[in-house]
């Protein structure tokens, strides 16, 4: 068994099951291209201080260049007794450059190079997260332009509330996916901090130049307490956070979907590619891939919760736990990716029932309120209205009719200001028309939203 990089003070090998459970390899082998690219900044900057030598470094220099096109093609196999991917590579590169590479690790500890890594990890995360969110914007936005004269039931508590449109709905998860977006664009500032040179904790004797390794790396600045550059992890924890309130909304929405495609409901009907059968009853259509999305979400709260916990009682500063900080964000990051485009794919190839939908919004008195608010307009104050409207459907559901289906007689029962004109503006088409406040659902409002958005899409032009 090869000599452990730290094998120094050691007289003997570590048991094997300890190396087993000690090695993060197997997970943080995906770090790879971030740990070389991080070396290679480190020791360009190595030579340009004049701490080792300018051939040196470009041995190198070339040499980390090698390993990650090997490993990129899937050349290298990496070994459990040098436990993680920063002495893996470190170890490859000394067996292939002999005692120059040793020199790489000066002014360096693996504290602040797995900070810097785990860092470059996360801001590329984030910008793929961001892309899969912009993505399903441009659906939403799209299917809602196609239904802002869709009529659909609104609710509260699951009943039916009041009429609003398809496209007042899915613009309401546009608002929700655009915050995500935001939310993610703010964690980015956070991530975007240089950990490197804070070495093991309390920075170093050597002259580093920080900014030129933040520079070469594309950090916008350098962390300022070298104890908190490598014991911080809260921007694994934000980006778990917002991870966590991006699942929360697929979630709602495939509940939203699964409903929807109900025989109760019938809103919608799935592509056949995103449903699955029953092994068991033929007439089956199931909607799978919404469920496992809002099943997946309990995962994603479990990593958050996870390295919450992981984190909450550590002295200052590494300690070992914070290994575990890798695996809750690996699975949090894919997982979410993951939810991200099905979902947009499945909500891509969804067909929309508007009869069904409309049939739906007629039942319900959901225009109760605008036939209270029909009689304020004629000077009854509206507590008056909400008990007249109220006993009107309460006779209604007596005499098993809906509010259009009163003759005007029968509204004259409980009150003489009604007029033939209550017809048309209980009508469901009026109820949302007459909804033209900013936010509310009238063509004109929406419109005037979904053009905002657009504008905002466009100034937001989503980059790499
Ligand atoms: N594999 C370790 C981790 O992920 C790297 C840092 C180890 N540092 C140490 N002093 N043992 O946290």
């Amino acid at each position: 068994m090869a000599k452990k990089l730290w094998g120094g003070r050691f007289q003997s090998e570590t048991n094997t099951a300890v190396d087993d459970f000690n090695s993060s390899i197997h997970f943080d082998k995906r770090l790879y291209k971030y740990d070389i690219l991080g070396s290679i900044a480190h020791v360009k900057m190595l030579a340009k201080q004049a701490i080792i030598d300018k051939n040196d470094a470009k041995i190198i220099e070339d040499e980390l260049h090698k390993i990650l096109n090997d490993i990129d093609n899937g050349q290298i196999e990496f070994d459990i007794s040098a436990e993680d991917i920063h002495m893996n590579i470190e170890t490859i590169l000394t067996s292939r450059i002999g005692e120059v590479g040793k020199k790489l690790h000066t002014a360096r500890s693996r504290n602040d190079q797995v900070a810097l890594d785990f860092r470059m990890y996360c801001k590329d995360a984030i910008k793929n997260i961001q892309e899969l969110i912009f993505e399903l914007l441009e659906t939403l936005i799209k299917t809602a332009t196609n239904h802002t004269d869709t009529i659909m039931p609104g609710f509260t508590h699951l009943q039916h509330a009041q009429p609003i449109t398809l496209a007042h709905h899915l613009m309401a998860y546009f608002e929700m996916f655009k915050r995500d977006f935001e939310r993610l664009e703010d964690c980015y500032k956070r991530t975007n901090i240089l950990p490197l040179g804070s070495c093991a904790l309390a920075g170093t004797t050597y002259p580093l130049d920080r900014e030129f390794v933040a520079k070469e790396l594309g950090f916008d600045n350098i962390t300022l307490n070298s104890l908190d550059g490598v014991s911080d992890r809260d921007f694994a924890i934000e980006l778990l956070n917002d991870t966590s309130i991006i699942m929360t909304h697929l979630s709602r929405f495939c509940e939203e979907i699964i409903l929807w495609c109900s025989q109760e409901y019938s809103y919608i009907e799935l592509d056949d590619a995103f449903s699955t059968g029953s092994s068991i009853m033929p007439q089956k259509k199931n909607p799978d891939i919404a469920e496992l999305i809002r099943g997946k979400t309990g995962r994603v709260f479990g990593n958050l919760m996870g390295l919450l916990t992981t984190m909450k009682g550590l002295p200052l500063a590494y300690n070992k736990d914070m290994q575990e900080d890798k695996e809750a964000v690996f699975s949090a990051i894919d997982t979410t990716e993951a939810c991200l485009s099905i979902f947009n794919d499945m909500l891509k190839t969804t067909k929309f029932n508007s009869q069904a939908m409309k049939k739906s919004a007629q039942k319900g008195f959901i225009n109760a309120t605008d036939a209270a608010d029909y009689l304020v307009k004629k000077g009854i104050p509206f507590r008056e209205t909400h008990r007249i409207s109220g006993e009107i459907v309460f006779y209604a559901i007596k005499n098993n009719k809906i509010l259009e289906e009163l003759s005007l007689k029968e509204f004259k029962q409980f009150s003489d200001l009604f007029e033939e004109d209550i017809f048309k503006e209980i009508s469901l088409e009026t109820c949302i028309e007459k909804r033209k406040v900013i936010g509310s659902p009238s063509k004109s409002a929406m419109t005037q939203v979904i053009e905002l958005n657009k504008g905002w899409m466009n100034d937001t032009k989503f980059k790499r």
